[in-house]
């Protein structure tokens, strides 16, 4: 069910932990697609120790990084499970040097740091036979049967397992919501290979509510969830409804060695202040080592991400959609109360930076992260017709913030505009 604290939420941290750091392999997705044989991909677990797993520390990086939530892998698409689960044994608990269970310590270390606390978790499990036992709605049987990495596919499809198997993910779930601390959001991935028939949706939805009635549940229920997760793609316009982009800092979502393709602060600032703008939030990735540590780069952008939001507090959080481009050519955000525009800029403007349409006058224009003071004037503006003309912003001095600069516009009182046809339009977002 949709949440205030959700609906505020700016920044969420996602955490992809799991046997997959140990051999610089990517997530499940490595034997699935036959770049490691499956053997080899589980021989992984012999070498994952969790040995400086210090998920209160974690939790004091995200805050100052300005999340407020956190979502985490219990189990991905290898079916390997990071906490104690008696209905499998393929777990970190019983198969890994780990010997603990990873997703209590979480829980436990996010909900005493005050961070809404969320719980990834895959709906598909490749490492489940009786998951296999069911082709997707549609598929050949022939085609089941190029199934690179296990055996039963090539049978007939088998219901009563499929039933079994749908009731094994409820028990996990059952575990992961009543076992541990509050989980408040759960985040559920490999909806696209069964239909939601299959998955019987309807039903599942209501079972997870009757575990947690305000848990908060992502898209991937084949559109029994309540918020969309564009992935990767930065989205141009902010998508329908309440939406959640999430990204990687390299290429990767778990911890891969080899993966340098690191993408600076800049950019993922500059990916934050877009998914903000658009009315969204961001869950950003990261993946810690095996031993639970986090590589250096990815804490830095934690770090750069959480100081720009420090400077920038009252931008982000809580605000609304700003502007729209035709207005002005940038991201822009507005206060709760309406009468505070504010507006991002990614490069040093030459001479000025111009706002169009909006009705109510400019008391006061000021760069956020540092309090000096812009001179402002307009063009264009017919009082006796209601026409605003053009706010322009002299910015020829602006000091410009290393990262993405933001203008305190404020405003006489609640925005208006006048979008150039005589009409007077009030913001009611
Ligand atoms: C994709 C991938 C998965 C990853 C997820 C994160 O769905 O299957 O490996 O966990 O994206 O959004």
């Amino acid at each position: 069910m949709m949440q205030e604290w959700f609906r505020k939420a700016r920044l969420g941290i996602f955490i992809h932990y799991g046997i997959y750091a140990v051999g610089d392999v990517s997530e499940s997705w490595s034997f699935h697609n036959g770049n490691i044989s499956y053997e080899n991909y589980m021989k992984q677990c012999g070498g994952f120790t969790a040995s400086r797993y210090d998920p209160a520390a974690w939790a004091e990086l995200f805050k100052k990084a300005g999340a407020q939530y956190v979502v985490m892998t219990s189990k991905h698409h290898d079916g390997v499970a990071l906490f104690d689960t008696k209905y499998s044994d393929l777990n970190v608990v019983k198969k890994t040097p780990a010997g603990r269970d990873l997703v209590k310590e979480y829980v436990e270390a996010m909900n005493a740091a005050g961070l809404k606390t969320g719980i990834y978790f895959s709906l598909i499990d490749w490492s489940d036979p009786r998951y296999r036992s069911i082709y997707p709605e549609g598929a050949k049987r022939e085609d089941c049967l190029k199934d690179i990495y296990g055996s039963p596919a090539g049978g007939e499809e088998d219901y009563g397992k499929w039933e079994e198997f749908l009731e094994f993910n409820n028990n996990q779930l059952r575990e992961l919501m009543t076992n541990y601390g509050t989980v408040d959001l759960l985040w559920f991935d490999g909806d696209w290979e069964r239909s939601a028939a299959q998955w019987k949706m309807p039903q599942f939805r209501e079972y997870l509510h009757s575990l947690n009635p305000n848990v908060v549940l992502n898209s991937r229920m084949q559109g029994y969830g309540d918020y969309g997760t564009p992935e990767q793609g930065i989205p141009l316009y902010g998508p329908e409804g309440e939406w959640e982009f999430c990204t990687t800092i390299n290429d990767s979502w778990g911890y891969r060695p080899s993966d340098n393709d690191y993408k600076t602060s800049g950019q993922i600032i500059r990916m934050f202040c877009d998914c903000i703008t658009l009315g969204g939030r961001l869950l950003l990735d990261v993946g810690p080592k095996e031993d639970g540590t986090l590589d250096e780069r990815q804490e830095k952008v934690l770090l750069d991400l959480g100081s720009w939001i420090h400077d920038h507090e009252e931008a982000v959080y809580p605000t609304g959609k700003g502007l729209s481009y035709h207005q002005f050519l940038g991201g822009s955000t507005l206060s709760a109360d309406q009468q505070v525009l504010y507006l991002f800029l990614y490069d040093k403007p030459l001479e000025s930076v111009c706002v169009k349409g909006v009705k109510t006058p400019v008391k006061r224009v000021t760069a956020l992260h540092s309090g000096q003071e812009l001179h402002f004037s307009y063009t264009g503006s017919l009082p006796w017709s209601g026409i605003p003309g053009t706010l322009w912003i002299w910015a020829q001095d602006l000091q410009t913030h290393p990262f993405a600069t933001v203008l305190k516009v404020e405003l006489e009182g609640k925005i208006t505009y006048n979008l150039g046809h005589g009409e007077v339009v009030t913001n009611n977002d």
